[in-house]
């Protein structure tokens, strides 16, 4: 891929999401996530699918990365075609020292969330920005829409900030592949990542929120320096 025009956040995006890709192999079924940096690997796999003639097939986490899967080449299949899902890449918004994640900027979280279940390993991929020392939010939490004003009223109970995600026009919620609404939920603070993260996931309407503290075990994380990918976990 083309590196000239590209910001130093997307050069920086581009090196994480590139390295990724040498963690697939032949005959990898591969979980796709959602978002700029995991373009990245996709673009790259596709590098290598035209030079090496690497095999795989691909489980995508979202509407947007089926098309652009599809505009790629990448055979996809569907998650209850897989046996197994070798490695999943994904992005994420705010990465803490403990490899927990904040995600679902592209409202895919969801998604996400079963494809990262799903699968033996899971490669997080990110411009340095999304470092952090402690997660902070906003919290992308994914309702069903029947159960709006009662969520709203359970997050400003627990404190701190809720707002409903508008599309770029603000001419409406923001509709998820799933058909449900997206709220941005920012906490006084998050002293605990798992409980908050289960405390909003038992909030009868929550599909799921975007904290991701349950799969560090499995997780690698690949940041694009300036001086080259840092691999963490
Ligand atoms: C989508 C996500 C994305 O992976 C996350 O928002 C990071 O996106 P990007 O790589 O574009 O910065 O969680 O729901």
């Amino acid at each position: 891929m083309n590196t000239s025009g590209l910001s130093p956040q997307e050069q920086a995006k581009k090196r994480a999401g590139y390295k990724a890709a040498d963690y697939i192999t032949n005959g990898m079924t591969v979980g796709l996530g959602t978002g700029s940096t995991v373009a990245f690997t996709m673009a790259r796999l596709k590098e290598r699918m035209t030079e090496e003639g690497l095999l795989i097939v691909g489980i995508p986490t979202s509407i947007q990365t089926t098309m652009r899967a599809g505009a790629l080449g990448i055979p996809l299949i569907g998650l209850e075609q897989a046996e197994k899902i070798d490695i999943t890449v994904d992005g994420a918004d705010q990465i803490d020292p403990e490899m927990r994640l904040i995600k679902g900027r592209g409202a895919a979280h969801v998604r996400e969330r079963i494809v990262a279940d799903a699968s033996t390993r899971l490669i997080i991929v990110a411009d340095p920005s999304k470092i952090c020392s402690h997660l902070t939010g906003p919290i992308p939490i994914e309702i069903i829409p029947f159960s709006f004003s009662h969520v709203i009223r359970r997050l400003n109970e627990m404190g701190g900030m809720v707002t409903v995600r508008e599309g770029v026009k603000k001419d409406g919620p923001v509709i998820s592949d799933n058909g449900n609404i997206i709220l941005d939920y920012t906490p006084v603070s998050i002293p605990d990542p798992s409980a908050l993260e289960t405390a909003i996931n038992m909030i009868p309407g929550v599909v799921s929120c975007g904290i991701f503290a349950e799969f560090t075990s499995k997780t690698t994380v690949i940041i694009g320096e300036e001086s080259g990918p840092r691999i963490i976990g």
